[in-house]
């Protein structure tokens, strides 16, 4: 094990920000924070001289910043190619005209490969210790992205997306029968599971029906089942658009929530993406279910026709994390997550009418989210949303972590610590940070990306 001495922030809780410095880091052979102590406390002497003497303490640079690594609820790592592209056309049309053509293109594992590769890399490089991916239709390609999670050392959940309705899914991209979509899912389960070099399932299978359109009643019944048989997690998109969230209504004559809760797909961990037109009864059920959503506020600015309550969603208690939804989000970074989560909750505030007065605009009543709140969903909230131990320093967690160095030279923090208070830094750092100035990142404690020579 080794002990870190670092400086940073981190937010257990929704809303609060916990502050250190100079804090002593002990992390065990696995990864895994044994303790934390902070100065002053009784036994950071002890700790200090232990792990002085023992040659176990790593110091982090003068001025270098300790933050968890982020959790990025919902990524569609066959779209990397297409990020920043093709978001002039509404979600149905999107899927049809752009998206299901590239993703079909992953039969070629060897543009799999280079697709895969360069957005693992750079998912690390931004700060991205744990990812939530769906994968495609294609068995090869999705067993390579779960072998690249693994290799690179990426925290990850994996998802071989199914999508059999031939109603909704061209010829040419789409699971030829409900047997062929569960045996490629449970194949990806028993891959990932028996993998010999995923040690403390560091990649993890997740059961995904790409969303009620795409799938029979068949499937999405069956993939039920074979989640709870396979005791593994699940993922898909819920009430996006106000076209796909009608669609289900048309077809089901119920919400996405309360069709998907009785084919057995809500489930502790479900990750369910965007989630705006979610009513205050669908919010119960995934609440009691102890499912979580994926607000993805900047692929909702293209693709929603809405803005996700998400104030309300945490008033009921609701887990929630964010996400990129690469490509439907034109950004990788979860910093991008946390800045567009403050603003889509300033214009849900203000509305966007603007023949209403400045007061009579405030009718959504207190729906502003924070920094603060942001930077948790980003990091613990996802973390607990999907039932990992991550997102913050505390004894039994992982260390994920990212190390930012505000000087970093082509990077974009400028601080003024001379006229901040409180915990301006990380808000300063939260907004203007980008990629350059993420200098190291870890995943159970180990150097994934940026160079520790500096140390
Ligand atoms: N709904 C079904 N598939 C997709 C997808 O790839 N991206 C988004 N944003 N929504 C979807
Ligand atoms: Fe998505």
């Amino acid at each position: 094990g080794k002990t870190l001495r670092a400086s940073g922030f981190h937010a257990p809780v929704c809303g609060e920000v916990d502050s250190f410095a100079d804090s002593l880091i002990a992390i065990d052979e696995n990864g895994v924070i044994e303790a934390v102590h902070r100065p002053g406390e009784p036994d950071y002497d002890k700790a200090l001289r232990a792990a002085t003497d023992g040659g176990a303490l790593v110091d982090l640079p003068d001025g270098a910043i300790l933050l968890p690594g982020f959790v990025d609820l919902h990524i569609h790592a066959p779209q990397y190619p297409q990020l920043g592209n093709a978001l002039d056309v509404p979600l149905e049309v999107w899927l049809q005209s752009h998206t299901f053509p590239l993703e079909a293109r992953y039969a070629d594992l060897a543009f799999a490969r280079r697709s895969y590769t360069v957005l693992v890399d750079d998912l690390l490089a931004s700060g991205t210790t744990t990812a939530v991916y769906y994968g495609t239709i294609h068995d090869e390609a999705n067993r390579l992205l779960a072998d690249l999670c693994i290799e690179k050392g990426q925290r990850a959940f994996v998802g071989k997306v199914a999508m059999d309705n031939p109603a909704e899914c061209p010829d040419y991209y789409r699971d030829k029968s409900v047997d062929a979509a569960l045996k490629a899912t449970a194949g990806l389960i028993e891959h990932i599971r028996g993998h010999p070099d995923n040690e403390d399932s560091l990649v993890r299978p997740i059961v995904t029906p790409r969303f009620i359109p795409s799938c029979t009643d068949d499937l999405l019944a069956e993939l039920g089942a074979l989640a709870k048989d396979h005791d593994c997690h699940t993922q898909t998109h819920c009430s996006e658009s106000d076209w796909e969230h009608g669609y289900v209504i048309d077809r089901h004559g119920m919400s996405d929530t309360e069709s998907l809760d009785r084919f057995g797909l809500l489930r502790a961990g479900t990750v369910l993406a965007h989630g705006n037109f979610l009513s205050a009864s669908d919010m119960e059920v995934i609440e009691v279910r102890q499912s979580a959503v994926a607000h993805c506020p900047l692929s909702n600015i293209y693709f929603s026709d809405a803005v996700f309550p998400l104030k309300a969603a945490l008033r009921k208690g609701l887990r929630v994390g964010l996400g990129t939804d690469i490509s439907g989000g034109p950004s990788a970074s979860m910093f991008d997550s946390v800045r567009s989560t403050v603003s889509s909750a300033r214009q849900l505030e203000r509305g966007t009418d603007p023949s209403l007065g400045r007061d009579e605009r405030s009718t959504q009543g207190d729906v502003r989210i924070d920094f603060r709140e942001a930077f948790h969903l980003a990091t613990a909230g996802g973390g607990a949303a999907v039932g990992l131990p991550v997102g913050a320093f505390a004894p039994g967690f992982q260390f994920d972590a990212i190390m930012i160095d505000p000087e970093a030279v082509s990077g974009t923090i400028r601080l003024w610590p001379d006229l901040y208070e409180g915990d301006q830094v990380l808000q300063t750092i939260l907004f203007t940070a980008s990629r350059a100035n993420i200098a190291l990142v870890w995943v159970g404690g180990q150097h994934r990306s940026g160079t520790p020579d500096r140390q």
